[in-house]
């Protein structure tokens, strides 16, 4: 038996090492194409012009072998060139070929071809994603869809993800192992590796507060520690705050409780350790309800929304001696979900309010994202600590949701325009959250409706298989662009110069063929009728039939002509029409309804809004 190990252990070291030399990896080279050598340069077409590169190499790495007394079996093979971003091609090269294109003229970097992991938390499956199944299903991975996103984090560390650097988990750390691809459950205690692990970490080390020295000296014997507010952090000008409000002298050892408007949030935790304080509780002004984005501080810090704010400020400055622990108590799940974020911008479309804005909604609150190593957490200069990943909130993340959803529908619909898998986005959304309630939003000063989540909350494994679409070419985008009265000579500026706006044609902006409504009345209630026209496209099943349903917004009665949509091929275009005549007078500005296309499981929903100025 022992034996049978060990032979086999050298079976596999011979394997690998004859492998080593031998081995192809895939490289994606970058080139300066002004330095290629003029016999291997093809004016205009890059793929002769490296296959020459490539045929190059392949002479001289076959001479080098007689050399070293080694065989090189297969010869470097060209996969693509890079004709956009960079100049440059992909080949498989063995690292002997790779030395030698290393010295030809022109070249600049090889960088390593690398089968990515997801390095993600919750988000996929919250958006209904499921590994090995529907979008994530193996027919449909290893598509050639490529992502380009330029925003905050990424950075090279993340992509040759290493752990060295890594603290080891904290004994005290109660989190459960999950097994990853690099990440065993036989090395959980000893480092940690990958984002779940660091996500399990920052709960370990910063949802359990960070005990300084001078936050446990400040403890009395029951863990609580004194409160600061207002006058007795300072003066009234202190409940913000804000750099030079907070007198040293009242708020030394102390918790304070600070106001989160006017000013940069993570500030307000740097003034109160300059002031000597220990920690802070930073209470939300009404305009953001009671939405807790989770923020880097340099103290241990809980927020709290405006509900309960109310509460920890009432009792901050009637109780004789307030004092105030803060204890973590884990992630809770099951709260009403999707929530709209108080930060999240809201329509109606200050540009063109004959469309609707804005289009969706997607994850975008407390996301785990990757951050760049070289600016603090805080992007405070004060603070020096380094991280690689963050937890944010904003467009920035829900950006990265929406371009990988659409990705992935391209992945399986390669023919879909643009405008196709955006109608398919939109028309799929839905507009109930977890508790089957209408979404609503975080703050209760703004409704949720058609202004802030648009058609909805994306729904990627619905937006695949759409029933029908709403295209859009580009002719039809710049025509549009001519009924907001941008110029021809404008419009050249980024085209390339051959359009004309059609000459007299009246285009209404309303007609552009978006998957929404926005009817907007000038002038008074009941003030006549508008009437837009919309074309869908089948995507379903070839033969189908579609009926109208509708929900009629208050104020208004809707007609649409016609009411039955009878396909009987896909890739069919039918044209319909949506009246809306004006009726009565409401007490908004706005009122909200939708316009369905319903065929047995197909929902093709459209929200309508229409708003009187
Ligand atoms: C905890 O506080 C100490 C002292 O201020 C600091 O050095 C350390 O970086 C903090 N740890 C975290 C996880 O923020
Ligand atoms: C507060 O203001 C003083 C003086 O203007 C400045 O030196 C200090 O860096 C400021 N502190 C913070 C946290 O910005
Ligand atoms: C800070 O508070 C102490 C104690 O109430 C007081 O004596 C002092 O004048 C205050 N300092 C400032 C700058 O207001
Ligand atoms: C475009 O110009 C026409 C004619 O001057 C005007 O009636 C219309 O309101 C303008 N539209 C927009 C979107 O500015
Ligand atoms: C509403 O009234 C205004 C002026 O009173 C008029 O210009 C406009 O065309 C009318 N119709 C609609 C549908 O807004």
């Amino acid at each position: 038996m022992m034996f049978r190990k060990i032979l086999l252990f050298l079976v596999l070291v011979t394997t690998t090492y004859t492998g080593a030399a031998m081995a192809k990896n895939t490289y994606i080279i970058h080139m300066d194409k002004t330095k290629i050598a003029a016999k291997l340069f093809h004016e205009g077409d890059s793929m002769q012009t490296y296959q020459a590169v490539i045929d190059s190499i392949n002479g001289m790495s076959l001479q080098k072998v007689d050399a070293d007394q080694q065989q090189e079996t297969m010869p470097a093979e060209l996969l693509y060139a890079y004709e956009t971003a960079i100049s440059g091609f992909s080949a498989k090269l063995s690292t002997k070929q790779l030395q030698i294109l290393k010295k030809v003229d022109g070249f600049l970097s090889a960088t390593p071809d690398q089968l990515l992991q997801l390095h993600t938390t919750d988000s996929q499956q919250f958006l209904g994603l499921q590994n090995g199944r529907g979008l994530l299903s193996a027919s449909n991975l290893a598509s050639n869809v490529i992502i380009g996103i330029l925003d905050t984090g990424i950075w090279p560390e993340h992509i040759s993800f290493q752990d060295t650097g890594m603290s080891a988990v904290p004994s005290r750390w109660k989190g459960v192992c999950e097994e990853g691809t690099r990440f065993s459950k036989s090395n959980c205690n000893k480092k940690l590796i990958g984002a779940r692990a660091f996500f399990k970490s920052y709960e370990a080390n910063h949802g359990r507060i960070n005990e300084t020295e001078e936050f446990k000296s400040a403890r009395d014997q029951n863990g609580h520690v004194p409160v600061a507010y207002l006058e007795s952090a300072g003066s009234a000008a202190s409940k913000f705050c804000l750099n030079g409000t907070l007198n040293e002298t009242l708020v030394k050892g102390k918790i304070v409780v600070c106001d989160g408007a006017s000013g940069n949030r993570y500030e307000k935790s740097e003034n109160v350790k300059q002031a000597k304080g220990v920690g802070m509780i930073l209470v939300n002004p009404e305009y953001k309800g009671d939405e807790l984005t989770a923020d880097p501080h340099i103290l241990p810090t809980a927020r709290v929304g405006y509900t309960t704010g109310k509460y920890v400020i009432q009792y901050a400055s009637t109780a004789k001696k307030p004092t105030v622990s803060i204890i973590f108590k884990g992630t809770v799940y099951g709260k009403t979900a999707p929530v709209i974020a108080a930060f999240s911008s809201r329509g109606p479309n200050l540009v063109d309010p004959d469309v609707i804005k804005p289009d969706v909604t997607a994850p975008g609150v407390n996301i785990l994202a990757a951050w760049p190593p070289i600016v603090s957490p805080t992007r405070h200069p004060a603070d020096t600590r380094s991280v690689l990943f963050n937890i944010l909130s904003g467009t920035s993340m829900s950006c990265p949701h929406v371009s990988g959803i659409a990705a992935l529908l391209k992945s399986v619909h390669r023919d879909w325009s643009p405008a196709a898998i955006k109608s398919a986005l939109m028309t799929t959304a839905y507009t109930l959250n977890n508790k089957k309630s209408p979404i609503s939003d975080v703050t209760s000063s703004n409704s949720a409706g058609p202004f802030a989540y648009g058609s909805g909350h994306v729904d990627p494994e619905r937006a695949v298989d759409p029933g029908l679409i709403y295209d859009i070419t580009e002719e039809d985008y710049l025509k549009y662009l001519c009924s907001l009265n941008y110029t021809s000579s404008e419009i050249a500026l980024f085209t390339d110069g051959t359009f004309t706006c059609p000459k007299n044609a009246a285009i209404q902006a309303g007609d552009l063929n978006y998957p929404s409504f926005a009817f907007n009345f000038k002038g008074g209630v009941q003030n006549g009728s508008l009437e837009y026209k919309r074309t869908v496209t089948n995507v379903g099943i070839p033969t189908s039939c579609y009926a109208v349903q509708l929900e009629v917004p208050k104020g208004v009665s809707v007609i649409v002509k016609p009411k039955i949509l009878s396909f009987n091929k896909l890739g069919q275009k039918l044209s319909y029409k949506v009246t809306v005549v004006g009726k009565s007078k409401t007490s908004s500005d706005s009122t909200f309804g939708s316009v369905t296309w319903v065929s047995g499981k197909f929902r093709v929903r459209s929200p309508i809004a229409v708003t009187w100025q």
